[in-house]
C-alpha cells in the first residue's frame, strides 16, 4: 500500500493520506456524492459527481486510474481522483467532508497528485471547475494552478467550466 505519511492539519487533527484502493470504493463514492451536495452554488447542469458510485470508483481503478485518500480520525475525510490524459495528470471528483473543509485536505490531495504526476513523469496535472463557483477558483489559484481555456457543457450557449493547468517541475526536495 503506496502511503505519503502523515502530517498534522491546522486545528491539531492527524491527517493521514494513502493511495485510493479498491476497499475504499464504497465510501469514497458516498463521500463523493456527500461532498458535491454541499457546493458553495448549486451548478447548471448538475455535477455527474453526484451519482458516482462505488462500481465507478472501482472501473477507475481497474482502468489504471488512482488517486489518495485522507482519513481524519480514522474515517475517511476527503479523496481525490486522477488519470492519464492529454500528455498530463488529469485530477477529477475532489472530495472534502464538509464537516473537515478548510483545514488543508484539498491542498495536501493536490500535492500528492503532483507527486503522482511527478513519478509518472507527465509535466503537468490538470483539472475543470465551474465558472460560478469562485471558491473553488481561489482553491487552485492558491495551490499555483492557472486557468487555461473556458468550456460550455454540451447544449449551453455560454461557457460553464474553467480548465486550469499546474505545470510539474522535478522534485525539489
Ligand atoms: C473545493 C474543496 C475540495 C476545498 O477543500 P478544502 O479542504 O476545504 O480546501 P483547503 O482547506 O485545502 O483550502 C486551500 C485553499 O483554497 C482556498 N479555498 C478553499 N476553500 C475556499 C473557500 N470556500 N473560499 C475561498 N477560498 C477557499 C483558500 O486559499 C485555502 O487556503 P486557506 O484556508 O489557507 O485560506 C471542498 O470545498 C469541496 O469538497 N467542495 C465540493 C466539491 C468540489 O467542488 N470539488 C472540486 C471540484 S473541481
Amino acid at each position: 500500500m503506496a502511503s505519503s505519511g502523515g502530517y498534522r492539519a491546522r486545528m491539531e487533527h492527524a491527517v493521514s493520506l494513502r493511495s485510493l484502493q479498491e476497499d475504499d470504493a464504497e465510501a469514497v463514492a458516498a463521500l463523493v456524492r456527500r461532498a458535491f451536495a454541499a457546493q458553495s452554488v448549486a451548478t447548471d447542469p448538475p455535477a455527474s459527481a453526484l451519482r458516482l458510485t462505488a462500481a465507478d470508483v472501482r472501473a477507475h481503478l481497474a482502468a489504471g486510474g488512482g488517486g489518495s485518500v485522507a482519513f481524519m480520525a480514522g474515517s475517511v475525510a476527503a479523496s481525490a481522483m486522477w488519470s492519464e490524459q492529454q500528455g498530463g495528470l488529469y485530477v477529477a471528483r475532489l472530495a472534502v467532508d464538509p464537516a473537515w473543509r478548510r483545514h488543508g485536505l484539498a491542498r495536501a490531495l493536490l500535492r500528492a497528485a503532483e507527486a503522482a504526476a511527478r513519478s509518472r513523469l507527465l509535466p503537468r496535472l490538470h483539472l475543470g471547475t465551474r465558472l460560478v463557483l469562485a471558491d473553488n477558483r481561489a482553491l487552485f489559484e492558491s495551490c499555483g494552478f492557472v486557468e487555461i481555456a473556458r468550456h460550455a457543457h454540451p447544449g449551453y450557449a455560454e461557457p460553464t467550466w474553467a480548465e486550469f493547468e499546474k505545470p510539474v517541475g522535478p522534485d525539489a526536495s
